[in-house]
């Protein structure tokens, strides 16, 4: 798949079949990774593969908890969507700087389109800093793989897409020739 192709047909895909990822297609999302450009070529980033659904589906139900807590009604939502793999971008809390969150963003995006070129749907994702914020966080970093004295920034979770969604709408005003 050429580099635009990629770019114009990625979606967020919400749900995924139960097809786990190969060796070689994490090995691909790995090299994808690690490939991203940073500030000075520091690579301020832990990139947490979690292939184990146990962990996910552990922490579906604390963001379920979470969200009933926070807006008052009782959520079904997954938050993982059975997605195979989850991939957790972190840093070291101490070494956090203004350019973090855009390192981080252009490699998550490498993996979203690296993902693409392997056939495959993602969707980023925010929500996880929230059970990774709460009292449960350290747990759950131990469980992923996550340093202890990592923050979490971004997330990813790629699989095998059971759905085909819309490309997204284009609001106007949003680009400019001069
Ligand atoms: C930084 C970031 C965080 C996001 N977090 C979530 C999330 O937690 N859960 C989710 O379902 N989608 C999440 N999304 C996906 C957006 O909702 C999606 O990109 C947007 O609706 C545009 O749709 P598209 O990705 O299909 O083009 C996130 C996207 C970005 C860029």
């Amino acid at each position: 798949m050429d580099v635009q192709a990629a770019i114009l047909q990625r979606r967020s895909t919400r749900g995924f079949d139960d097809t786990p990822l190969t060796d070689e297609e994490i090995r691909t999302l790995i090299d994808a990774a690690l490939a991203s450009p940073s500030v000075l070529n520091i690579q301020p980033w832990h990139f947490a593969f979690v292939t184990d659904k146990a962990a996910m589906d552990e922490m579906d139900v604390l963001l379920r908890e979470l969200y009933t807590h926070e807006f008052g009604e009782k959520s079904e939502k997954r938050h993982f969507y059975n997605a195979p793999l989850f991939v957790a971008i972190t840093v070291k809390s101490r070494e956090k700087n203004r350019y973090t969150h855009i390192e981080c963003g252009i490699a998550v995006e490498n993996l979203a389109l690296s993902a693409m070129g392997l056939g495959l749907g993602s969707v980023i994702m925010h929500t996880p800093s929230i059970g990774f914020a709460s009292e449960k966080g350290a747990y759950f970093k131990e469980k992923m793989g996550i340093p202890a004295d990592n923050e979490f920034i971004i997330g990813i979770v790629i699989g095998h897409s059971a759905e085909h969604p819309e490309a997204h709408s284009i609001r106007e005003n949003r680009y400019t020739i001069v």
